[in-house]
Protein backbone atom coordinates (compact mmCIF):
# COMPACT_ATOMS: atom_id res chain seq x y z
CA UNK A 1 0.00 0.00 0.00
CA UNK A 2 1.44 3.56 -0.84
CA UNK A 3 0.83 6.66 0.61
CA UNK A 4 -2.08 8.62 0.70
CA UNK A 5 -2.19 11.98 -0.50
CA UNK A 6 -5.85 13.37 1.27
CA UNK A 7 -7.69 16.45 -0.70
CA UNK A 8 -5.81 18.66 2.02
CA UNK A 9 -2.60 17.75 0.60
CA UNK A 10 -1.43 15.98 3.31
CA UNK A 11 0.24 13.03 2.99
CA UNK A 12 -0.08 9.91 4.84
CA UNK A 13 1.82 6.60 4.84
CA UNK A 14 0.07 3.40 5.25
CA UNK A 15 0.38 2.89 8.64
CA UNK A 16 -1.27 6.28 10.07
CA UNK A 17 -4.12 5.16 7.34
CA UNK A 18 -4.47 1.97 9.35
CA UNK A 19 -3.80 2.74 12.71
CA UNK A 20 -2.10 0.12 14.71
CA UNK A 21 -0.94 -2.66 12.32
CA UNK A 22 -2.53 -5.48 13.56
CA UNK A 23 -3.69 -6.97 10.68
CA UNK A 24 -7.65 -6.67 11.70
CA UNK A 25 -6.99 -9.20 14.74
CA UNK A 26 -8.75 -8.59 17.66
CA UNK A 27 -8.67 -11.78 19.28
CA UNK A 28 -5.49 -12.67 21.44
CA UNK A 29 -5.32 -9.24 22.93
CA UNK A 30 -6.06 -8.53 26.59
CA UNK A 31 -9.84 -8.30 27.34
CA UNK A 32 -9.62 -5.16 29.26
CA UNK A 33 -7.80 -3.64 26.95
CA UNK A 34 -10.60 -4.25 24.21
CA UNK A 35 -13.18 -1.83 26.10
CA UNK A 36 -14.35 -0.23 22.97
CA UNK A 37 -15.79 -2.49 20.33
CA UNK A 38 -18.27 -0.18 18.08
CA UNK A 39 -22.15 0.24 18.62
CA UNK A 40 -24.78 -1.17 16.69
CA UNK A 41 -25.28 1.84 14.86
CA UNK A 42 -21.88 3.18 14.89
CA UNK A 43 -19.91 0.94 12.75
CA UNK A 44 -16.06 1.32 13.01
CA UNK A 45 -13.14 -0.53 11.45
CA UNK A 46 -10.86 -2.78 13.50
CA UNK A 47 -8.21 0.29 13.42
CA UNK A 48 -10.23 3.12 14.56
CA UNK A 49 -11.65 0.45 17.50
CA UNK A 50 -7.69 0.08 18.33
CA UNK A 51 -7.13 3.84 18.00
CA UNK A 52 -9.97 4.27 20.65
CA UNK A 53 -8.63 1.94 23.03
CA UNK A 54 -5.19 2.98 22.58
CA UNK A 55 -5.79 6.22 23.58
CA UNK A 56 -8.36 5.10 26.40
CA UNK A 57 -5.35 2.60 28.28
CA UNK A 58 -2.61 5.11 28.30
CA UNK A 59 -5.02 8.03 29.30
CA UNK A 60 -4.34 10.08 26.21
CA UNK A 61 -6.48 12.41 23.89
CA UNK A 62 -7.56 10.77 20.22
CA UNK A 63 -6.92 13.32 17.80
CA UNK A 64 -9.05 11.78 14.68
CA UNK A 65 -8.74 13.64 11.57
CA UNK A 66 -11.02 12.35 8.14
CA UNK A 67 -12.80 14.11 5.69
CA UNK A 68 -15.96 15.73 6.48
CA UNK A 69 -19.19 13.08 7.12
CA UNK A 70 -17.03 10.32 7.88
CA UNK A 71 -17.76 10.16 11.37
CA UNK A 72 -15.93 11.99 13.55
CA UNK A 73 -17.98 13.75 15.70
CA UNK A 74 -20.37 10.67 15.80
CA UNK A 75 -17.63 7.99 17.03
CA UNK A 76 -17.40 10.35 20.52
CA UNK A 77 -21.52 9.64 21.01
CA UNK A 78 -20.76 5.61 20.23
CA UNK A 79 -17.89 6.19 22.51
CA UNK A 80 -20.02 6.86 25.35
CA UNK A 81 -22.82 4.71 24.44
CA UNK A 82 -20.73 1.51 24.14
CA UNK A 83 -18.89 2.32 27.87
CA UNK A 84 -22.18 3.79 29.05
CA UNK A 85 -20.85 7.07 30.11
CA UNK A 86 -21.58 10.59 30.30
CA UNK A 87 -20.80 13.04 27.13
CA UNK A 88 -19.57 16.72 27.60
CA UNK A 89 -19.41 18.12 24.34
CA UNK A 90 -17.45 21.04 23.79
CA UNK A 91 -17.50 22.50 20.25
CA UNK A 92 -15.07 24.73 18.99
CA UNK A 93 -15.03 27.98 17.37
CA UNK A 94 -13.49 30.34 15.62
CA UNK A 95 -13.58 32.93 18.78
CA UNK A 96 -12.80 29.61 21.36
CA UNK A 97 -10.25 30.19 24.15
CA UNK A 98 -8.83 27.50 25.59
CA UNK A 99 -9.37 29.24 29.13
CA UNK A 100 -13.06 29.51 28.68
CA UNK A 101 -13.27 26.25 28.16
CA UNK A 102 -12.12 25.50 32.35
CA UNK A 103 -14.03 28.26 33.60
CA UNK A 104 -15.26 31.98 33.40
CA UNK A 105 -15.72 34.58 36.02
CA UNK A 106 -18.95 35.87 35.89
CA UNK A 107 -17.71 39.25 36.82
CA UNK A 108 -20.78 41.36 36.06
CA UNK A 109 -23.39 38.85 37.94
CA UNK A 110 -21.11 39.87 40.81
CA UNK A 111 -21.06 43.40 40.01
CA UNK A 112 -25.30 43.14 39.72
CA UNK A 113 -25.50 41.41 43.00
CA UNK A 114 -23.32 43.45 44.73
CA UNK A 115 -25.74 46.54 42.99
CA UNK A 116 -28.89 45.37 44.22
CA UNK A 117 -27.86 42.79 47.36
CA UNK A 118 -29.04 39.88 46.36
CA UNK A 119 -26.47 37.77 47.45
CA UNK A 120 -23.13 37.20 49.59
CA UNK A 121 -21.29 38.57 46.74
CA UNK A 122 -17.77 37.57 48.95
CA UNK A 123 -18.55 33.99 48.20
CA UNK A 124 -16.49 34.33 45.05
CA UNK A 125 -17.08 30.46 43.89
CA UNK A 126 -20.71 30.90 43.15
CA UNK A 127 -19.29 33.46 40.38
CA UNK A 128 -16.94 30.61 38.60
CA UNK A 129 -18.42 29.08 35.72
CA UNK A 130 -17.13 25.60 34.51
CA UNK A 131 -16.97 25.08 30.96
CA UNK A 132 -16.59 21.76 29.29
CA UNK A 133 -13.33 21.15 29.81
CA UNK A 134 -13.55 22.27 33.56
CA UNK A 135 -16.44 20.12 34.53
CA UNK A 136 -15.08 17.52 32.61
CA UNK A 137 -11.79 17.55 35.26
CA UNK A 138 -14.10 17.99 37.99
CA UNK A 139 -16.50 15.18 37.38
CA UNK A 140 -16.95 12.56 40.33
CA UNK A 141 -17.08 9.49 37.33
CA UNK A 142 -15.13 9.22 34.35
CA UNK A 143 -16.78 11.23 31.44
CA UNK A 144 -16.17 11.14 27.44
CA UNK A 145 -15.27 15.02 26.32
CA UNK A 146 -15.62 15.91 22.95
CA UNK A 147 -13.69 18.64 22.17
CA UNK A 148 -15.00 19.08 18.18
CA UNK A 149 -13.18 20.79 15.32
CA UNK A 150 -10.54 22.40 17.36
CA UNK A 151 -8.91 23.59 13.93
CA UNK A 152 -11.85 25.92 13.57
CA UNK A 153 -9.78 28.49 16.87
CA UNK A 154 -6.89 29.79 16.58
CA UNK A 155 -2.98 28.25 16.93
CA UNK A 156 -2.40 29.10 20.71
CA UNK A 157 -5.72 27.37 21.19
CA UNK A 158 -4.54 23.79 20.81
CA UNK A 159 -0.98 25.39 22.73
CA UNK A 160 -2.88 26.62 25.95
CA UNK A 161 -4.37 23.21 26.61
CA UNK A 162 -1.40 21.07 26.85
CA UNK A 163 -1.07 21.25 30.78
CA UNK A 164 -4.65 20.62 31.48
CA UNK A 165 -5.03 17.33 28.88
CA UNK A 166 -1.35 15.89 30.17
CA UNK A 167 -1.72 16.30 33.72
CA UNK A 168 -5.73 16.25 33.76
CA UNK A 169 -5.79 19.01 36.70
CA UNK A 170 -6.21 23.17 36.56
CA UNK A 171 -6.29 26.05 39.47
CA UNK A 172 -8.67 28.47 39.51
CA UNK A 173 -6.63 31.61 39.57
CA UNK A 174 -9.73 34.23 41.68
CA UNK A 175 -9.95 31.25 44.57
CA UNK A 176 -6.57 29.25 44.46
CA UNK A 177 -8.78 26.27 43.85
CA UNK A 178 -6.92 23.23 42.71
CA UNK A 179 -8.93 20.35 40.73
CA UNK A 180 -7.25 17.10 39.92
CA UNK A 181 -9.15 14.59 37.87
CA UNK A 182 -10.75 12.17 40.06
CA UNK A 183 -10.88 9.48 36.11
CA UNK A 184 -8.80 10.85 33.33
CA UNK A 185 -11.68 11.65 31.20
CA UNK A 186 -11.62 10.25 27.63
CA UNK A 187 -11.21 12.68 25.35
CA UNK A 188 -11.91 12.65 21.72
CA UNK A 189 -10.52 15.58 19.53
CA UNK A 190 -11.62 16.20 16.05
CA UNK A 191 -10.27 17.89 13.50
CA UNK A 192 -10.85 18.30 9.50
CA UNK A 193 -7.31 19.49 9.07
CA UNK A 194 -8.08 23.31 8.21
CA UNK A 195 -5.21 23.90 10.26
CA UNK A 196 -1.92 22.29 10.80
CA UNK A 197 -2.05 21.35 14.79
CA UNK A 198 1.62 21.98 16.85
CA UNK A 199 3.70 19.32 17.03
CA UNK A 200 4.03 19.73 21.11
CA UNK A 201 -0.05 19.06 20.68
CA UNK A 202 -0.06 16.38 18.76
CA UNK A 203 2.72 14.16 20.87
CA UNK A 204 0.24 14.02 23.84
CA UNK A 205 -2.27 12.81 21.48
CA UNK A 206 -3.01 9.19 19.84
CA UNK A 207 -3.90 9.89 16.46
CA UNK A 208 -6.26 8.17 13.87
CA UNK A 209 -7.02 9.01 10.45
CA UNK A 210 -10.54 7.72 9.51
CA UNK A 211 -10.10 6.70 6.36
CA UNK A 212 -12.96 6.56 3.64
CA UNK A 213 -14.93 3.45 4.05
CA UNK A 214 -14.28 0.69 1.72
CA UNK A 215 -18.03 -0.70 -0.25
CA UNK A 216 -18.61 -3.46 1.83
CA UNK A 217 -18.45 -1.42 5.64
CA UNK A 218 -20.13 1.59 3.63
CA UNK A 219 -22.90 -1.05 2.68
CA UNK A 220 -23.40 -1.92 6.14
CA UNK A 221 -23.69 1.71 7.73
CA UNK A 222 -26.48 2.38 4.81
CA UNK A 223 -28.33 -0.60 6.01
CA UNK A 224 -28.11 0.69 9.56
CA UNK A 225 -29.91 4.15 8.68
CA UNK A 226 -32.07 2.68 5.84
CA UNK A 227 -32.52 -0.71 7.02
CA UNK A 228 -35.70 -1.23 4.22
CA UNK A 229 -32.89 -0.29 1.60
CA UNK A 230 -32.93 -3.25 -1.06
CA UNK A 231 -29.77 -5.00 -2.19
CA UNK A 232 -30.12 -4.01 -5.89
CA UNK A 233 -30.99 -0.60 -5.44
CA UNK A 234 -27.98 -0.25 -2.69
CA UNK A 235 -25.91 -1.59 -5.08
CA UNK A 236 -26.76 0.62 -8.11
CA UNK A 237 -26.04 3.81 -5.01
CA UNK A 238 -22.77 2.82 -4.22
CA UNK A 239 -21.54 1.89 -7.84
CA UNK A 240 -22.80 5.44 -9.12
CA UNK A 241 -21.78 7.35 -5.64
CA UNK A 242 -17.77 5.59 -5.51
CA UNK A 243 -17.44 6.76 -9.30
CA UNK A 244 -19.06 10.32 -8.35
CA UNK A 245 -15.90 10.21 -5.67
CA UNK A 246 -13.34 8.80 -8.44
CA UNK A 247 -14.14 11.61 -10.65
CA UNK A 248 -11.30 14.26 -11.30
CA UNK A 249 -12.17 17.95 -11.03
CA UNK A 250 -14.09 17.94 -8.12
CA UNK A 251 -13.66 20.12 -5.29
CA UNK A 252 -15.91 19.01 -2.56
CA UNK A 253 -16.69 15.18 -2.91
CA UNK A 254 -20.27 12.94 -1.46
CA UNK A 255 -19.31 11.50 1.90
CA UNK A 256 -20.91 8.83 3.94
CA UNK A 257 -23.44 11.52 4.72
CA UNK A 258 -24.28 12.51 1.92
CA UNK A 259 -24.52 8.59 0.38
CA UNK A 260 -27.14 8.65 3.65
CA UNK A 261 -29.34 11.39 2.81
CA UNK A 262 -29.34 10.75 -1.11
CA UNK A 263 -30.39 6.68 -0.67
CA UNK A 264 -33.16 8.42 2.09
CA UNK A 265 -34.81 10.86 -0.65
CA UNK A 266 -34.76 8.04 -2.79
CA UNK A 267 -36.37 5.52 -0.83
CA UNK A 268 -38.80 8.07 0.22
CA UNK A 269 -39.95 8.79 -3.24
CA UNK A 270 -39.73 5.85 -4.59
CA UNK A 271 -37.11 5.71 -7.21
CA UNK A 272 -36.10 2.46 -8.68
CA UNK A 273 -32.44 0.70 -8.99
CA UNK A 274 -33.00 0.96 -13.16
CA UNK A 275 -33.72 5.42 -12.49
CA UNK A 276 -30.83 5.38 -10.57
CA UNK A 277 -28.75 3.04 -13.22
CA UNK A 278 -29.37 5.75 -15.99
CA UNK A 279 -29.84 9.32 -14.27
CA UNK A 280 -28.73 10.40 -10.93
CA UNK A 281 -32.02 11.56 -9.67
CA UNK A 282 -31.83 14.18 -6.33
CA UNK A 283 -27.88 15.22 -7.43
CA UNK A 284 -28.32 18.11 -4.85
CA UNK A 285 -27.88 15.31 -1.74
CA UNK A 286 -24.39 14.59 -3.02
CA UNK A 287 -23.00 17.63 -5.24
CA UNK A 288 -22.93 21.11 -2.86
CA UNK A 289 -20.91 23.16 -5.83
CA UNK A 290 -22.41 24.72 -8.93
CA UNK A 291 -18.57 23.62 -10.56
CA UNK A 292 -18.70 20.24 -9.65
CA UNK A 293 -22.29 19.91 -10.87
CA UNK A 294 -20.55 20.39 -14.41
CA UNK A 295 -17.77 18.32 -13.47
CA UNK A 296 -20.35 15.46 -12.46
CA UNK A 297 -22.30 16.38 -15.57
CA UNK A 298 -19.41 15.97 -18.32
CA UNK A 299 -18.41 12.58 -16.07
CA UNK A 300 -15.14 14.45 -15.40
CA UNK A 301 -13.18 17.01 -16.20
CA UNK A 302 -12.14 17.14 -19.80
CA UNK A 303 -8.83 15.08 -18.86
CA UNK A 304 -10.89 12.26 -17.48
CA UNK A 305 -13.88 13.07 -19.73
CA UNK A 306 -15.88 9.73 -19.88
CA UNK A 307 -19.51 9.94 -21.28
CA UNK A 308 -20.47 6.62 -21.02
CA UNK A 309 -19.79 6.53 -17.17
CA UNK A 310 -23.57 7.63 -16.45
N1 LIG B 1 -19.23 4.71 10.90
C1 LIG B 1 -20.47 5.21 10.81
N2 LIG B 1 -21.53 4.48 11.24
C2 LIG B 1 -22.78 4.97 11.14
N3 LIG B 1 -23.08 6.18 10.60
C3 LIG B 1 -22.07 6.96 10.18
C4 LIG B 1 -20.72 6.51 10.26
N4 LIG B 1 -19.91 7.47 9.75
C5 LIG B 1 -20.72 8.49 9.38
N5 LIG B 1 -22.02 8.18 9.63
C6 LIG B 1 -23.16 9.04 9.31
O1 LIG B 1 -22.63 10.27 8.84
C7 LIG B 1 -23.15 11.36 9.60
C8 LIG B 1 -22.05 12.36 9.80
O2 LIG B 1 -21.20 11.94 10.83
P1 LIG B 1 -20.37 13.00 11.69
O3 LIG B 1 -21.19 14.21 11.94
O4 LIG B 1 -19.80 12.30 12.86
O5 LIG B 1 -19.21 13.36 10.64
P2 LIG B 1 -17.94 14.27 10.86
O6 LIG B 1 -16.78 13.46 10.38
O7 LIG B 1 -17.90 14.78 12.25
O8 LIG B 1 -18.23 15.45 9.83
P3 LIG B 1 -17.75 16.99 9.91
O9 LIG B 1 -16.27 16.98 9.69
O10 LIG B 1 -18.49 17.64 8.79
O11 LIG B 1 -18.16 17.50 11.25
C9 LIG B 1 -23.67 10.76 10.89
O12 LIG B 1 -24.76 11.46 11.42
C10 LIG B 1 -24.10 9.39 10.45
O13 LIG B 1 -25.39 9.47 9.91
MG1 LIG C 1 -18.13 16.68 13.04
Amino acid sequence: MGWEILETGERLPPWAVCGINTNGKEGGMNKDFNKFAGTESYLTSPELRHAVNVSVALGRPLLVKGEPGTGKTLLAHAVVEDLSLELIAWNVKSTSKAADGLYLYDTVQRLQDSRFGDRQVSDIRQYIKLGPLGRALTSDKQVVLLIDEIDKADLEFPNDLLHELDMMEFSVIETGDRHVAKSRPIVVITSNAEKELPDAFLRRCVFHYIHFPERKLMADIVRVHHPEVGKKLLEQCLQKFYQIRSLDGLRKRPSTSELIDWIGALLQAGISRSEVAQAIPFLGTLIKRKEDYDVVEQGGTSSTRSHSMW
